[in-house]
C-alpha cells in the first residue's frame, strides 16, 4: 500500500506531535492565548442536537431515535468510532452493534468511482462532470457510482467534494470538484448527493471547509517533505467571503439532503477544520440546519472531547493516527461520557445523527448487505482484519457492479470536453490521413492500473492521483478509439505515441494531406504523492513532459494541427494558441475509462461538447490567488491569507478587465464552442410576489437522551471476556476499571468539563434557532424566489447541437463582483432554425449578500442586473431586477 507506507514513515513523528500537542485540548483556547496577533475562530457552543422535525428527516429521526433507545453506550461509542487504519476491509470501518445485528459502517472512497476494489467503472473527474453543466448527468453519475458502492457492501461513499473548489488553479485537487464557481458546484452536489442517496449509500460532502492546498494540510506530512511545521496551515478567511463563495455549495448539499459531511485538514482562522465550534455548530448544524453527521478526514481529529463538544460526531479512521492502536474517542469517549465530560446528549446525538442518515437513505439494521470486497489486497484471499494479519478468508467475490454505467461515462466526458478552438476543421469527416502525435495518446508502459493511486503522468492522463481514484476496469487509449475510427471511414491512421520522436514526426509531417492531432497534458493530486516535483499541487501551469514544446513544434510543420489537452485544470496556452496552423483546441479534461471514445466522439460531431468551469489566463500570475509553497509563519502553522475575498477565477479576471479594457483572459468562464450558431433574445423578467423574509426565531427543544441512564460503574465498560482482543483494533472500552486517567490513559478526560471545555459546550437546554437557519439548508425563505428569467434561443446555424446558456447576477455596490453565475441549463439538441426557452428561477439566496452584523442573507438597496447569454464574457442580453 503506497498510501500505507508513506504515513508509515511518518508515524514516530505523528506520534510524539500528537501527544505533545494534545494538551491545548480546548480549540478555541488555542488560539485565543495567542498574542501575536493570528487570526482566531469565534466560540459556538453548545453543539446542536438534531431536530425531530427537519424537512425531510422526520421519518430517519424517528427510526434512529428508536434504535438508539436501545444501544448502550459502549454501542454509541462503536458507531462514533472507526475501528482503526487497516483494521477493517473498507478505507473507514466503524465498531459494530452484533447484539442487534448491525455490522459496522463501511466507508469508501471516492468522487469518481469505487477506490480499491475491482469490476468498478472509473468515471470521468468531478471537473470534467461539471463541464457538462448537465443536472441529469449529474444526477445519473450519483446514482450510477451510488449502485457500485452498494452492489460491494459500502454504506458510506466518500464524495462528492466541492472543496478545494478552485481557489488558484495550481491546487492539487481541484479536479476532485465541479468549477471553481459557488451556484455551479452547488447544484453539481446537490444533484450527485440525491442520485447516491436515491441509491440506498450516504453520500459525504468534503472537505469541509477551505481545504483549498495540499501543501502544509497536515504538518506532519510536510515535515516528511522536508518542513518543519508544528501545526498544519491555517486558511484564513472572511465571514462574507466563507458563506457566498466556499461554504455555499455545501449549504445546497445539505438542503438536499446529504447525510455526512467531512471535515478538513487544514486549520481555519488557526482552530483545525474538525474542531472548529464556529464552522461544525455555528454554521454546519445550526445555520444551515445539518442533521446528519460529521466525519473527520483521516487524521484530521487532533482532540478528544474537545472535537465532540465542536461538532465532531465520527472519528475516521479511529486511530489517533494510523495504526496506532490509541483513539482519541473509543475507549476515551467511553470514560469522558461517564465523567460527565461529554455531557450524554452529545454522544446520544452523535449515534442519531448517524443512524438518521443511515435509515434516511432507506437502510435497515438486519438487512446490510455483506461487504464482498476488501480494500487491501486484489486477490481472493485476505484478511478481514488486514493491520493485525487475523482471519485469512475469502474477501474479495469479484462482484461486477458496472451495469451499463460504460454509456453514461462515454457520454459524460464527451459532453465535458470544451471546445476552445476551431477554424472549421471539427468535426472531423473521414479524413485522408490522421497523423497522432504525443505520449498522452497512448497507454501506460506498466498498465492503465500500473501506478498506485496514479502516482505517474505515464500515457494518456484519465485520471489524476490520489485517495479520489478508483482502479481502472479498461482504459480506451485516444489511440485505440481514433484508429478504431479511422479503420471504419477508410482514413490512412498513423500515431507517434512519445513526445521524443522528433525525426519520425518531421519526415511524417513532409507528407501532404495530414490531419495532425497532437496530445499533451498536466497532472496533479493528493499531497501525500509526489510526481516530478509536483507535491500533490502544480508547482506550474504548463504542459508536463515538454508538452508546449511538441505542440509549438509540430505547428511550426504543418497547417493542420488539432491540439487535445488533458489536464486537470486550466494551462497556459499563451505561447501558440492563436497560431493559425493550430485549426483546433480541444480540453478533454480528465475523463476516466471511456477517455478515447468520447474524445473520438467528440471530434467526429457526434456529441455536443462542453463549457469550461474555469478561466483560462495568459499567465500564472494573471490568476490573482495563488498558494503558498514555502511556511510563512516559523514552526507554526503556515499562514493562508484569502486577503482576495471572493474574487478567484472569473470574478478576479472580470475585475481587472473592468480596470483595464485590454486585461483579458484567453477563454473565460462558461465559454466553449459548439456545432451551431445560436441568437438569445426576447429577455423577460418576471417579478413574484412573496412575502417579506422573516428571521427564523423561537427555540429549539432541550437536548434528548436516548435509551437508560450511563451506569457510572467502570467496571461495566471493561473489555469483555470471551472476546479475542485484535491487535491494534480500536474498541470502545476501557483499559481498566481503576480511575478516570489510568483507565483512558488520557489526561483529558476525567477532569470537570468546565476546567476545560469553553463555556456552554455542556448546556443542554433549549437554544435559540439561528437567524438564517430553521431547516436544513438554512432559513427556508431563502428559496423562496423573486424573479422568473425567461429568453429565447434560437439555433441560427445548420446542425443539431446542445446549448448552455448562462445567467449572472450582479448584486450592485461596491466591492462586489461585476457578475457572478445564477443560473444554467443546457438544453440538449436543438435543432436548425428552432427555438427555445431557457428559464431560471432567482431565489433570495441568490440575489442576497451575507450581511456579517446581523448574520444573515440580505438584499442591499444597491442596483441589480441580470444577464443572460452564452458564457461569463458573451452576454447579449441584459435588465435590470427591480
Ligand atoms: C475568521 O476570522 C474572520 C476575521 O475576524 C471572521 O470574519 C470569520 O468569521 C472567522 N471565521 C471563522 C470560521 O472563524
Ligand atoms: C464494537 O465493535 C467491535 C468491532 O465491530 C465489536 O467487536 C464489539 O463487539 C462491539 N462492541 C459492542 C459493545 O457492541
Ligand atoms: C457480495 O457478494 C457476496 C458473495 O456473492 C454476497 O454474499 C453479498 O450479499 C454481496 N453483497 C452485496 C452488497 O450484494
Ligand atoms: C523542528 O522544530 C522543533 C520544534 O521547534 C525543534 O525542536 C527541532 O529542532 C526542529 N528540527 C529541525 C530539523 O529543524
Ligand atoms: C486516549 O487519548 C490519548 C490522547 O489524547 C491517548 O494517549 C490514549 O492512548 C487514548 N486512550 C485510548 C484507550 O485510546
Ligand atoms: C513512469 O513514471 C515514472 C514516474 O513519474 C517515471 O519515473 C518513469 O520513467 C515512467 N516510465 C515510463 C516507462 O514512462
Ligand atoms: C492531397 O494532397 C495533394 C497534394 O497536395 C492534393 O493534390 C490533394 O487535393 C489532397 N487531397 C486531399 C483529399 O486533401
Ligand atoms: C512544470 O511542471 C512539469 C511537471 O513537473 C514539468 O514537466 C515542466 O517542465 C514544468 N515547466 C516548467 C516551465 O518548469
Ligand atoms: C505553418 O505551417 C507551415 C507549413 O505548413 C509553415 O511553413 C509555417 O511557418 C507555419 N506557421 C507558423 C506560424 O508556425
Ligand atoms: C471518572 O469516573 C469514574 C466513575 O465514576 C470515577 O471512578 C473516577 O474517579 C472519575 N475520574 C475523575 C478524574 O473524576
Amino acid at each position: 500500500m503506497a498510501l500505507a507506507s508513506t504515513f508509515l514513515s511518518l508515524y514516530i513523528f505523528l506520534f510524539a506531535y500528537i501527544f505533545t500537542g494534545f494538551a491545548c485540548a480546548d480549540p478555541d483556547s488555542l488560539y485565543q492565548r495567542q498574542d501575536d496577533g493570528l487570526l482566531t475562530s469565534p466560540p459556538d457552543y453548545p453543539s446542536p442536537w438534531a431536530d425531530p422535525e427537519a424537512n425531510g428527516w422526520e421519518q430517519a429521526y424517528a427510526q434512529a431515535r428508536d434504535f438508539v433507545s436501545q444501544l448502550t453506550l459502549l454501542e454509541k461509542v462503536n458507531l462514533t468510532t472507526g475501528v482503526g487504519w487497516m483494521s477493517e476491509r473498507c478505507v473507514g470501518n466503524t465498531g459494530s452493534i452484533p447484539r442487534l445485528g448491525l455490522r459496522g459502517l463501511c466507508l469508501q472512497d471516492g468522487p469518481l468511482g469505487m477506490r480499491f476494489t475491482d469490476y468498478n467503472s472509473a468515471f470521468p473527474a468531478g471537473v470534467v462532470a461539471g463541464a457538462t453543466w448537465s443536472r441529469h448527468l449529474w444526477h445519473d453519475r450519483g446514482r450510477m457510482m451510488g449502485e457500485e458502492q452498494y452492489g460491494k457492501g459500502s454504506d458510506v461513499l466518500l464524495g462528492p467534494a466541492s472543496g478545494p473548489i478552485g481557489r488558484a488553479p495550481t491546487g492539487g485537487r481541484n479536479w476532485e470538484g465541479f468549477s471553481v464557481d459557488p451556484y455551479h458546484s452547488g447544484v453539481a452536489m446537490a444533484q450527485v448527493v440525491r442520485g447516491i442517496q436515491g441509491a440506498g449509500v450516504i453520500a459525504t460532502a468534503k472537505h469541509f471547509v477551505a481545504n483549498e492546498q495540499e501543501h502544509f494540510r497536515q504538518a506532519p506530512e510536510a515535515v516528511g517533505y522536508g518542513f518543519n511545521i508544528t501545526e498544519s496551515l491555517s486558511s484564513n478567511l472572511d465571514d462574507k467571503t466563507l458563506h457566498e463563495l466556499y461554504a455555499w455549495p455545501f449549504q445546497d448539499a445539505v438542503r438536499a439532503g446529504v447525510g455526512s459531511i467531512m471535515c478538513s485538514y487544514n486549520q481555519i482562522n488557526n482552530s483545525y477544520g474538525c474542531q472548529n465550534s464556529k464552522l461544525l455548530n455555528g454554521i454546519l448544524k445550526d445555520e444551515y440546519g445539518f442533521q446528519g453527521f460529521v466525519m473527520s478526514d483521516w487524521q484530521a481529529q487532533h482532540a478528544g472531547a474537545a472535537s465532540a463538544a465542536a461538532g465532531l460526531d465520527m472519528s475516521m479512521p479511529g486511530d489517533t493516527v494510523f495504526n496506532t492502536g490509541y483513539s482519541f474517542w473509543g475507549g476515551n469517549l467511553t470514560l469522558g461520557v461517564i465523567n460527565g465530560t461529554v455531557p450524554e446528549w452529545r454522544i446520544d446525538d452523535m449515534a442519531l445523527r448517524i443512524m438518521a442518515a443511515f435509515f434516511k437513505v432507506g437502510r435497515t439494521v438486519g438487512g446490510q448487505p455483506d461487504i464482498n470486497f476488501s480494500s487491501w489486497t486484489r486477490e481472493t484471499l485476505g484478511y478481514i482484519h488486514p493491520m493485525a494479519q487475523e482471519n485469512l478468508e475469502r474477501v474479495n467475490f469479484q462482484v461486477d457492479v458496472r451495469g451499463n454505467h460504460a454509456n453514461h461515462i462515454r457520454e459524460s466526458a464527451a459532453k465535458g470536453s470544451v471546445i476552445l478552438k476551431n477554424n472549421g476543421v471539427l468535426p472531423l469527416s473521414s479524413p485522408k490521413f490522421v497523423v497522432v502525435i504525443g505520449e498522452d495518446a497512448g497507454g501506460n508502459p506498466a498498465g492503465p492500473n500500473g501506478c498506485p493511486d496514479r502516482n505517474c503522468d505515464n500515457g494518456t492522463l484519465a485520471m489524476a492521483w490520489g485517495s479520489g481514484t478508483a482502479q481502472f476496469p479498461y482504459l480506451v487509449t485516444p489511440d485505440q478509439a481514433l484508429q478504431r475510427q479511422a479503420l471504419e471511414d477508410g482514413t490512412r491512421y498513423e500515431s507517434i505515441l512519445a513526445n521524443n520522436q522528433w525525426t519520425a514526426v518531421q519526415n511524417i509531417l513532409r507528407e501532404p494531406n495530414t490531419t495532425t492531432i497532437v496530445f499533451a497534458d498536466a497532472d496533479s493530486g493528493e499531497g501525500f504523492i509526489d510526481v516530478d516535483g509536483n507535491r500533490g499541487d502544480r508547482r506550474n501551469l504548463t504542459l508536463w513532459k515538454d508538452g508546449d514544446a511538441l505542440i509549438k513544434n509540430v505547428s511550426s510543420l504543418t497547417s493542420n494541427v488539432i491540439v487535445v489537452l488533458h489536464t486537470v485544470g486550466p494551462v497556459l496556452l499563451t505561447e501558440w494558441y492563436d497560431n493559425p496552423n493550430i485549426t483546433a483546441i480541444v480540453w478533454a479534461g480528465v475523463p476516466g475509462q471511456e477517455s478515447g471514445n468520447s474524445l473520438t466522439d467528440i471530434l467526429y460531431g457526434r456529441r455536443s461538447p462542453g463549457r469550461s468551469p474555469f478561466t483560462w489566463g495568459r499567465t500564472r500570475e494573471s490568476y490573482g490567488a495563488d498558494l503558498l509553497y514555502e511556511p510563512n509563519n516559523g514552526e507554526g502553522a503556515p499562514q493562508q491569507d484569502f486577503s482576495e475575498g471572493v474574487f478567484i477565477d472569473y470574478r478576479h479576471f472580470d475585475r481587472e478587465t473592468a480596470a483595464d479594457p485590454e486585461n483579458t483572459p484567453i477563454y473565460e468562464f462558461g465559454y466553449g464552442l459548439s456545432w451551431s450558431t445560436f441568437e438569445y433574445s426576447n429577455l423577460q423578467v418576471a417579478k413574484r410576489n412573496v412575502r417579506p423574509y422573516q428571521p427564523t426565531t423561537g427555540n429549539t427543544i432541550s437536548a434528548p437522551v436516548f435509551g437508560a441512564p450511563v451506569d457510572p460503574d467502570l467496571s461495566q465498560y471493561t473489555f469483555p471476556p470471551g472476546i479475542r482482543y485484535i491487535y491494534r483494533f480500536i474498541y470502545p472500552y476501557l483499559n481498566t476499571s481503576s480511575s478516570g486517567e489510568d483507565a483512558s490513559g488520557d489526561p483529558e478526560y476525567g477532569q470537570e468539563a468546565d476546567q476545560f471545555l469553553p463555556p456552554g459546550a455542556i448546556d443542554g437546554s433549549p437554544q435559540p434557532r439561528h437567524p438564517a437557519g430553521g431547516q436544513p439548508g438554512g432559513n427556508p425563505q431563502l428559496w423562496d424566489v423573486l424573479y422568473t428569467v425567461t429568453a429565447t434561443i434560437t439555433n441560427t446555424g445548420d446542425r443539431m447541437t446542445d446549448e448552455v446558456p448562462q445567467l449572472y447576477i450582479s448584486h450592485g455596490g461596491d466591492g462586489e463582483p461585476v457578475r457572478v453565475l445564477r443560473g444554467f441549463d443546457r438544453i440538449e439538441r436543438i435543432a436548425p432554425g428552432e427555438s427555445v426557452q431557457f428559464r431560471a428561477d432567482l431565489t433570495r439566496h441568490d440575489l442576497s449578500n451575507w450581511d456579517v452584523v446581523s448574520q444573515n442573507w440580505v438584499i442591499t438597496d444597491d442596483e441589480k442586473t441580470v444577464w443572460v447569454g452564452s458564457s461569463s464574457r458573451n452576454l447579449p442580453l441584459a435588465a435590470p431586477l427591480r
